[in-house]
């Protein structure tokens, strides 16, 4: 993704949400991968900081657990200078029975810009774009997407093996509860990268015929040609009933072991996008082989998330481009450089 950055250029989709992946399309997704190597840049300062939403309110509302994905929003929120407002489903008003959408116009009646939403029900984050005149961005609803994990995956591989287009991906574990399976096949497949998902029938999804996948239920056979391990934990928090014999049979059938990790090329990366159990989907040790990018996928994320909410916040047809943000003075108070927003 190396290049001059370009920023979303006047004439270019009309976006108010980032609700699925499919919505950006693969000009979208050229956009925000571009746009986060600019950020990518900014973060690497001794001040990642750029004054690009000044002025902005960003407002988290997470309605299920989540350590990364929300950190990582309020950072790059932080890091573009934006106001950032944080709500904990556990400790608000719902508890005494207020319904989400009068939580959530509760919320943007405070005057917020964007809303960044994680729900347990799949289709909160469309409801949401429906009732606000927020930007809404899905940050993972129920089983169904969690774009920007997509977006940083696919910045991840491609900043690691240099391009997309042709790579193998072998996604591996539970694919049928996984939000990020969904959308990481619909972004992989619109960058036309091969997709295998690895999985026992139990835990593939009722119909991957549409999907454009291959499937297999021996990891043994797809580990020599894939060109990235994507693994998944069991998400028995959505499993309605027993799926498994065992832990340990899933981990002798379908986890990466160091084992197995030594069997893969040596350009091919090992991905997961956290919470990872060591033991059961990925060896104990494996997280600190070389071929992992857990943590490169939680820094990259950062920038990615920075690069969404820029895009859809900061720039708008006829604005200055991110080329100009990115030459920003790091320091507080420094000029927007004519961005939109400030
Ligand atoms: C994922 C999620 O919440 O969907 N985690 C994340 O956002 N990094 C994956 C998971 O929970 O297994």
């Amino acid at each position: 993704m190396s290049g001059p950055p370009a920023g979303p250029a006047a004439g270019a989709v009309t976006r108010r949400h980032l609700l699925a992946v499919g919505d950006l399309g693969t000009d979208g997704i050229g956009q925000i991968l571009r746009l986060a190597d600019s950020f990518a840049e900014v973060n690497a300062r001794p001040i990642p900081k750029v004054p690009a939403l000044r002025g902005r309110t960003v407002a988290s509302l997470f309605f299920e657990d989540s350590t990364r994905t929300r950190l990582s929003f309020e950072t790059a929120a932080k890091r573009l200078s934006a106001d950032t407002m944080a709500f904990s489903a556990g400790s608000s008003s719902l508890s005494k029975g207020e319904s989400l959408r009068d939580t959530a116009q509760t919320v943007t009646a405070m005057g917020v810009d964007c809303v960044v939403v994680r729900h347990r029900s799949a289709g909160v984050a469309v409801q949401l774009s429906r009732w606000l005149d927020a930007a809404v961005v899905n940050a993972g609803d129920g089983r169904h997407e969690h774009p920007t994990q997509a977006l940083l995956d696919c910045y991840t591989i491609s900043r690691r093996l240099g391009s997309i287009e042709g790579r193998h991906v072998a996604i591996v574990g539970d694919i049928a509860h996984s939000r990020v399976a969904r959308s990481l096949v619909a972004a992989l497949r619109m960058l036309d990268a091969a997709v295998t998902l690895v999985a026992p029938a139990t835990l593939l999804p009722p119909a991957v015929d549409g999907w454009g996948v291959g499937v297999s239920s021996r990891i043994d056979d797809v580990l020599a040609r894939a060109d990235v391990v994507y693994l998944l934990r069991l998400q028995r928090e959505r499993q309605e009933r027993a799926l498994l014999p065992s832990l340990r049979e899933f981990h002798e059938r379908f986890g990466l072991s160091a084992e197995r990790a030594r069997r893969l090329a040596d350009h091919a990366i090992v991905m997961h996008p956290g919470p990872m159990n060591r033991g059961v989907e990925i060896g104990a040790e494996v997280p600190e082989m070389a071929c992992t990018t857990i943590a490169e996928q939680v820094a990259n994320g950062v920038s990615v998330r920075m690069a969404v909410l820029f895009w859809l916040l900061g720039a708008q047809p006829g604005t200055a481009s991110t080329a100009d943000v990115a030459a920003a003075p790091a320091a507080e108070g420094a000029s927007p450089a004519g961005v939109g927003g400030g």
